[in-house]
């Protein structure tokens, strides 16, 4: 099989063939049909992530079929369709897991893509505590950026505590944003869209946002801030000077919710928390269940990601376009040249 891998921190990717992996126990083997390039791939790719191992093969936004089963595992089919994502499976037996709190599992948790490999390849292994059921609705380009992107907004918006008409702002429209406004309205919500630049603006309003606030030309904060306070600003930008500054944008009890993940740290003012009671609040993807909650919202409410699909073989390449931000909006790698 022939996966991309990066076997130096910041070294390039390197398309290399393996030996088809066995399944272990509680583990099943994944013929990959589309993996999405996610912005935390660069985790991967920088070696940055504490620990990493090289050589990686980077890729938590996974759609494909079981291909073959571990001993032990039940439930799961060789041919079934099948989505892997960030939450690489949990222990299910430490105290988090059995408070419902598996993105905390203390054995971890592992994470596709970093601490075993993920799906820039032909096959993967995947645990099946990882695995979702991918519904018949859905192509494998269209669910696998679902399994991130889409998961990670989906699941943070409706633990938000925002209800159907509160001011809810998306920042930033990169892969995880343009799925963020897609939910946001669909939930009801009076939904903006903060991104940089004029081109986006089309494209915002037909997501579904009511209102697109272009942050090169307005202040988003105190635009939002005129329009009463946000009572929830979904932060997926990667810049921390330009997510603290969205502190200004929440009414009171207001939220930060943050998902994008800046190296810097965030520099926020007392006395805004204080003034208002706002919060600043972080949101960890989600586990399988919560993907299969994601695409089966999806499926019923039409919410899709916009994809710029490339070969493996373009592995490279397709990272580079998600970072240099002009992916419009999500890169989706398919083995199989769907
Ligand atoms: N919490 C979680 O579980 C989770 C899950 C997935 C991803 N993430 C993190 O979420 C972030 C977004 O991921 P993604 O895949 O959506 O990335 P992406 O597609 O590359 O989008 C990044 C976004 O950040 C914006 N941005 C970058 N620099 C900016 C600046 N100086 N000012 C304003 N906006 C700026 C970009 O806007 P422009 O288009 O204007 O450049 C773009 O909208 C990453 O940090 C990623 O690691 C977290
Ligand atoms: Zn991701």
């Amino acid at each position: 099989m022939r996966v991309a891998q990066v076997s130096a921190a910041n070294g390039p990717f390197e398309l290399v063939e393996r030996e088809r992996p066995n399944p272990g126990p509680n583990s099943v083997r994944v013929a990959v049909d589309a993996c999405g390039v996610c912005h935390s791939d660069t985790l991967t790719k920088t070696g940055a992530w504490p620990g990493i191992v090289l050589p990686r093969v980077p890729g938590h936004e996974v759609i494909g079929r079981v291909d073959a089963v571990g001993p032990g595992v039940e439930g799961w089919k060789v041919g079934q369709r099948v989505g892997v994502g960030w939450h690489g499976g949990y222990c299910g037996r430490c105290d988090p897991c059995r408070r419902g709190q598996f993105f905390a599992c203390v054995t971890g948790p592992p994470v596709t893509g970093i601490s075993h490999d993920g799906g820039y390849g032909d096959y993967m292994i995947a645990p099946v505590t990882s695995l979702a059921r991918v519904p018949d609705g859905l192509s494998a380009t269209d669910a696998a950026p679902l399994m991130c992107a889409g998961v990670t907004t989906f699941n943070a918006l409706r633990n938000s505590g925002a209800r159907s008409g509160d001011l809810v702002a998306v920042h930033g429209l990169g892969g995880l944003g343009h799925l963020g406004v897609q939910f946001a309205a669909k939930m009801g919500f009076q939904t903006v869209a903060v991104a940089r630049g004029a081109d986006k603006a089309p494209l915002a309003l037909s997501l579904g946002a009511d209102r697109y606030i272009d942050s090169t030309v307005e202040n988003p904060a105190s635009a939002l801030a005129a329009m009463g306070g946000a009572r929830v600003v979904l932060a997926t930008v990667t810049d921390s000077e330009a997510m603290s500054a969205m502190i200004g944008a929440l009414g009171v009890e207001g939220s930060l919710l943050v998902v994008g993940a800046p190296p810097a740290p965030l520099a926020v003012s007392a006395f805004a928390l204080i003034g208002g009671q706002r919060r600043v609040q972080g949101w960890y993807s989600g586990v399988s269940i919560d993907s299969e909650d994601t695409l089966a919202f999806s499926v019923r409410t039409g919410v899709r990601s916009m994809n710029e699909v490339l070969p493996l073989a373009r592995a490279s390449e397709a990272y580079d376009r998600m970072m240099s931000g002009k992916a419009r909006f999500r890169v989706v790698l398919t083995p199989r040249g769907e």
